[in-house]
C-alpha cells in the first residue's frame, strides 16, 4: 500500500487508472503492478541510461512480487523513438511468447513511454501496460493521458495510438539523478500547464527556481501532483483530443515551428515552446486579447527555470512553417491564447488571419 505521502490521483478516461506520485515507489513497483495486473511476464522497457540507474531495482521488485520479466533496452534519445526501434520490441515480445494476458512496464522518459505505450497498443492488437516515468516531463505530462506514438522522418509522433496505461508510478526520488537540461525542458510544460489553467500553480512556481525547486522536495512533488490533476481534468473531458486537450497546444504551434527551423538540434522542445508561449502572449496583448502584463509574468517565471525565450526566427519565418502543423485543419487554425495567467481558450481562425497576425506583429 502507498506510504502516507504518496499522493493518488485517479483518471477516469476510456481506461481508469491511478496516478501515483511519492518517493521510494521503484523499489515497491512489483506490489503495485499486481496490483493491477494478472500477468504472468513483464516486458520491462528502458533506455540505456535508465536503465543503468534504475532497471536492476525495478526488476528486482516485479520478480518479488511474482513476475516472471524480460528486459528489452535501447540506445537513449529521441532518434531511437523511430519505427526500427519499435519492430524490435515487437520482435522481442514475439520471442518471448508474450501473449494478450501479460503486460509491459515503460521505464523512463516521454520517449521510453511514447513507444511502449505504441507497442502495446499494437502488439497482438493491443495489450496492457503501466508508465514508470523517470523525467520531469514525463511525470506531469507524456506518462497521463494515453497519447501513446513513434516518429517518422518526415515529423515527430506521426504514427501512434490512443492508448491508456493501467498505472502511472511517478517516483519523484528519480529526479534527483535527472540533468538539469531535462529538467528544465519538462519545467517548460509545467508553467504551461500553469498558464492555460491554474493561476495557483503559476504563483508557486513565481516562487520558486530551478535551484530552490530542486532543493525543496515536498514543494516540488507537490507542483508534479497539481500538474498531474490538471492534465487528467484535461483528459477526462477530451481524451481523443477535439476539444478542449488543444489546449496543452499553448505554445507549441510556434514552439514547432521553432524547433523545425532549427532542424531540431541546438534548442530543446522546452525552450521552443517557452519562446512559442512568450511570442503567442505577446501578440495576444497587443490585440487586447490578454491582460496587459501577462506576457512579462510568463516571461519572468520561465527566466527563473533557466528558460530563454529569445529566439532567432522572425514571426514571419515562423508563419510558414505553422501551415504543416497538426493543429491545423483545412484553411483554419486553432490557436491557443492565455487571456490571463491561468486562463486560456482556444481561438479558431483563417490561416490567412494567422499569418496576418504574425506580419503585423513582426513589424
Ligand atoms: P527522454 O525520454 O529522451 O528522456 C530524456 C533523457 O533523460 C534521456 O537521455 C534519458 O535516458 C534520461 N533520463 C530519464 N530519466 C532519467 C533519470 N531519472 N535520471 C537520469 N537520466 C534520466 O525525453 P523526455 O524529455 O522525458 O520526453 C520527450 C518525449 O516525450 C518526446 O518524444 C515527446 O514527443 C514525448 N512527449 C509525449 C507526450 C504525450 O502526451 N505522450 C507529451 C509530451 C512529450
Ligand atoms: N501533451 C499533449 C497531450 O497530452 O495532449
Amino acid at each position: 500500500m502507498p506510504n502516507s505521502k504518496t499522493e493518488r490521483i485517479t483518471v477516469k478516461a476510456s481506461g481508469k487508472y491511478d496516478v501515483l506520485i511519492g518517493r521510494g515507489l521503484l523499489s515497491e513497483c512489483g506490489e503495485y503492478i499486481k496490483e493491477v495486473s494478472g500477468a504472468e511476464k513483464i516486458g520491462l522497457i528502458t533506455d540505456d541510461n535508465v536503465n543503468a540507474l534504475y532497471g536492476d531495482e525495478v526488476q528486482t521488485s516485479l520478480e518479488s512480487a511474482g513476475f516472471s520479466v524480460c528486459r528489452f533496452v535501447f540506445p537513449h534519445g529521441e532518434q531511437s523513438k523511430t519505427t526500427g526501434t519499435l519492430v524490435k520490441i515487437w520482435n522481442f515480445l514475439c520471442e518471448n511468447k508474450f501473449s494478450r494476458s501479460d503486460c509491459l512496464a515503460a521505464l523512463g522518459g516521454g520517449v521510453t513511454g511514447d513507444m511502449t505505450g505504441f507497442a502495446a497498443a499494437t502488439y497482438l492488437r493491443g495489450i496492457d501496460f503501466v508508465q514508470i516515468p523517470t523525467t520531469l516531463l514525463a511525470q506531469v505530462d507524456s506518462s497521463v493521458g494515453g497519447k501513446t506514438a513513434v516518429d517518422l522522418a518526415g515529423g515527430k509522433n506521426l504514427v501512434g495510438a490512443f492508448k491508456q496505461p493501467k498505472l502511472v508510478l511517478c517516483d519523484t526520488d528519480t529526479l534527483e539523478t535527472l540533468p538539469e537540461e531535462f529538467f528544465t525542458d519538462g519545467m517548460g510544460e509545467v508553467v504551461k500547464h500553469g498558464m492555460i489553467k491554474s493561476a495557483k500553480l503559476f504563483e508557486k512556481l513565481e516562487s520558486y527556481t530551478t535551484e530552490t525547486l530542486r532543493k525543496d522536495k515536498n514543494a516540488l512533488d507537490d507542483i508534479i501532483a497539481q500538474n498531474v490533476s490538471i492534465k487528467r481534468d484535461v483528459v477526462q473531458a477530451d481524451e481523443f483530443d477535439t476539444g478542449e486537450r488543444m489546449l496543452l497546444n499553448f505554445g507549441h504551434t510556434l514552439g514547432h515551428s521553432i524547433e523545425q527551423y532549427y532542424n531540431y538540434t541546438g534548442i530543446t522542445h522546452g525552450q521552443a515552446v517557452a519562446a512559442g508561449m512568450k511570442m503567442i502572449t505577446d501578440i495576444a496583448e497587443k490585440h487586447m486579447l490578454a491582460e496587459k502584463g501577462t506576457c512579462e509574468r510568463l516571461v519572468k517565471c520561465l527566466d527563473g527555470y533557466g528558460l530563454n525565450v529569445s529566439v532567432e526566427p522572425t514571426l514571419e519565418q515562423l508563419g510558414s512553417a505553422c501551415m504543416n502543423d497538426k493543429k491545423r485543419f483545412g484553411g483554419t487554425i486553432n490557436i491557443v491564447i492565455c487571456c490571463d495567467v491561468g486562463a486560456s481558450m482556444i481561438r479558431k481562425m483563417p490561416v490567412e488571419s494567422f499569418f496576418a497576425m504574425l506580419s503585423e506583429a513582426s513589424e
